[in-house]
């Protein structure tokens, strides 16, 4: 959506050797229609912090984007949402994560339901060692969704068609998933994942393994997704972020230094950190 000026990107770097972290993300990271909000979140892996003290808000069927060096705590704040992180032997979440108002890491909230319900893709597509079908029927079956064979035909078709890999794929359904380019193979996972009708996807460098033409598609995918899903995407990509989202989250060392307008984080930052990163201070 938003074109990131070329002369911006080349302006001198300033200053950030004094550049201090806002006690709280600066701009915009509050919504009224909130689908997830995170208040007070710290993330722990053993006696090392990953993350400080992140509030944010994800609203209802919007696409914010995530950026920030390698390192700044990305993934594991996008895993904590759907609880992957309770994978984590030393891994301790703290603070309040809500799905629709109601505590994702309440005792009664069951993570198996709750990944259903967010979604997630990774950085490197990962289809199971089944056929193209079986990886989309994956998850309909494991959670009761169709009674019929011809109702899962539905839905996986149907969740194909969404991911855009339905007319490359609907004569060789009964071949290997793996089989597939790599950008196939990564519809093919966005298919999976939203065979289950999930409400929330999160997106961990979706595109990072895929060459330009697979990424398009991907980006394009994003943007129709985001008419019934809320998305959030991590990406090292300042291109990408600008092209899919509306909003951006800039981390820096664990801490959420500031969420904005997509367009406003990259032509007019708030902080000097957002500003040093997306200048290419560093990264
Ligand atoms: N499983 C883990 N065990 C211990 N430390 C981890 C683990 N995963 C990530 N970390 C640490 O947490 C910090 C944030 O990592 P990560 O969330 O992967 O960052 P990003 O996705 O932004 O690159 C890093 O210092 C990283 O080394
Ligand atoms: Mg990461």
């Amino acid at each position: 959506m938003t074109n990131v000026p070329e002369p911006f990107l080349k302006r001198d770097a300033i200053a950030i050797d004094n550049a201090k972290y806002p006690d709280q993300a600066v701009g915009v990271p509050f919504v009224d229609d909130q689908k997830i909000s995170l208040r007070n979140v710290n993330v722990f892996y053993g006696d090392k912090q990953a993350i400080f003290d992140v509030n944010v808000d994800i609203a209802r069927n919007e696409v914010i984007a995530m950026i920030g060096p390698s390192g700044c705590g990305k993934s594991t704040l996008l895993r904590s949402i759907n609880r992957m992180n309770d994978t984590v032997e030393s891994c301790k979440v703290s603070g309040e994560l809500m799905l629709d108002g109601v505590d994702i890491y309440a005792s009664k909230m069951d993570p198996v339901s709750l990944r259903a319900r967010v979604g997630m893709v990774f950085q490197k597509p990962n289809p199971f060692p089944k056929t193209i079908y079986d990886n989309v029927a994956y998850g309909p079956r494991l959670h009761g969704l169709a009674g019929r064979r011809a109702e899962l035909d539905e839905i996986v078709e149907t969740s194909l068609i969404r991911a855009g890999l339905w007319t490359e794929v609907r004569d060789r359904l009964g071949e290997p998933g793996t089989g597939l380019s790599g950008g196939q193979q990564q519809r093919l996972c966005i298919a999976r994942a939203i065979a289950i009708s999930p409400e929330v996807i999160l997106m961990d460098e979706p595109c990072s393994a895929l060459d330009p033409i697979a990424t398009a598609k991907i980006e394009e995918l994003i943007a129709e997704l985001s008419q019934n899903y809320t998305i959030a995407i991590v990406t090292h990509s300042m291109q990408q972020a600008a092209r899919v989202s509306s909003r951006t989250a800039y981390f820096h060392l664990g801490h959420l230094i500031e969420v904005n307008d997509t367009e406003k984080v990259f032509t007019a930052p708030e902080h000097e950190l957002t500003e040093a990163y997306i200048t290419g201070r560093f990264g």
